[in-house]
């Protein structure tokens, strides 16, 4: 058994590696046009191979030039391999140990995947390799769509809606909407950096997207003060309704419907026919506002990730 990264003249035993287990996975179309964009790389493929063989196979997924790949998309063990858990965290250890870093795994399944023996048991024994390989984290993030078919919302009749090409007027609203939140994401990252920095990485990641920075709006009472933001931005994927928050003093009063519908609007009236979105199953007040817009929960996406690692320099002097 030998572990290495994939090379180009593996393409035709790549394309030959088929998952059929009701999980998402690299299929080949996906790997063809992906390996053409960018998103995936030969050497950001990794292989156990016995021989010609590929016995298990790791994808990983990341921007196009982007200096690391961000996540794993795809891991594949073959059907004769006696210790499947055993050999795929194995040729995660080497994965990671290359990288340098751990990518977490992102996989789609269906709702209800639970009560589904195929799609669980699929989740199950990568679930136990991925942790053993330190992916021991696990989140659900419930994923929406708004599709044309439903009614476009009525503007705001309390808030006004401002563009701003000032960042620093963004990453102070993302600031105040980061306090308080129940987005996983956000709430990691400020176990590890302090608040400006983080509402300065958030702004500089959704500048990267290819939504527009023009799109982006701040939202305000009637009294002039602050409630929060409205991203309507796009991925790779298509339009997305991007960030959205209220902060914390005006939380409560539904704001967030306001926020979202002009998010929708917004896309609506360029003539967007899908509009994409994920949340965590834990940001409760989020999930029931895509319920009240008309976004429809078609599937969910399992993150396994690694303990963030506090940086030597930012850790407690007092209390490590
Ligand atoms: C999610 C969010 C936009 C909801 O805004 P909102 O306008 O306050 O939502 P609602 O008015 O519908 O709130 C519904 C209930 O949830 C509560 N709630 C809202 N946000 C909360 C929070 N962060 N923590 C705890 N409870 C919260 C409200 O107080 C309200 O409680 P009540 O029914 O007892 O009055 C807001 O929490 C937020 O900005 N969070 C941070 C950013 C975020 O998570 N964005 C979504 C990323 S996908």
């Amino acid at each position: 058994m030998h572990f290495r990264p994939a090379v180009e003249a593996d393409l035709d035993r790549l394309l030959g590696c088929v998952v059929d287990e009701s999980i998402s996975w690299a299929h080949p179309e996906r790997l063809l046009s992906f390996l053409e964009s960018g998103n995936y790389r030969y050497d950001r493929t990794w292989l156990a191979v016995d021989g010609e063989d590929i016995l298990a196979r790791a994808v990983f997924w990341g921007f196009p030039g982007g200096d690391k790949p961000l996540a794993m998309d795809c891991l594949y063990v073959h059907p004769s391999a006696a210790d499947r858990v055993g050999l795929a965290a194995e040729l995660l250890r080497h994965a990671h140990a290359a990288f340098g870093e751990r990518p977490a795994y992102h996989v789609f399944v269906s709702n209800g995947w639970r009560d589904d023996p195929r799609a669980a048991a699929a989740i199950a024994w990568r679930w136990e390799a991925a942790g053993r390989a330190g992916l021991t984290e696990e989140l659900e993030r419930l994923r929406y769509e708004w599709t044309a078919d439903e009614p476009v919302p009525e503007p705001s009749d309390r808030l006004e809606f401002r563009g701003d090409d000032d960042d620093e007027a963004f990453v102070a609203a993302f600031r105040r909407v980061a306090e308080g939140t129940l987005d996983h994401y956000t709430r990691q990252a400020l176990v590890t950096m302090d608040p400006e920095a983080q509402a300065r990485q958030d702004v500089e990641e959704y500048k990267s997207m290819p939504g527009e920075r023009s799109w982006w709006r701040l939202a305000y009472a009637k009294d002039g003060s602050l409630v929060g933001v409205a991203l309507p931005s796009a991925n790779n994927g298509g339009p997305v309704v991007g960030y959205l928050g209220v902060v914390p003093e005006h939380r409560g009063h539904g704001y967030v419907d306001d926020l979202l519908a002009e998010i929708t609007r917004f896309h609506a009236e360029r003539g967007v026919q899908r509009i994409a979105a994920d949340t965590d199953r834990g940001n409760v007040p989020m999930a029931r506002a895509f319920e009240r817009a008309g976004y429809r929960n078609f599937a969910i996406r399992l993150v396994l990730s690694a303990k963030p690692e506090i940086a030597a320099d930012d850790r407690d002097p007092v209390n490590t």
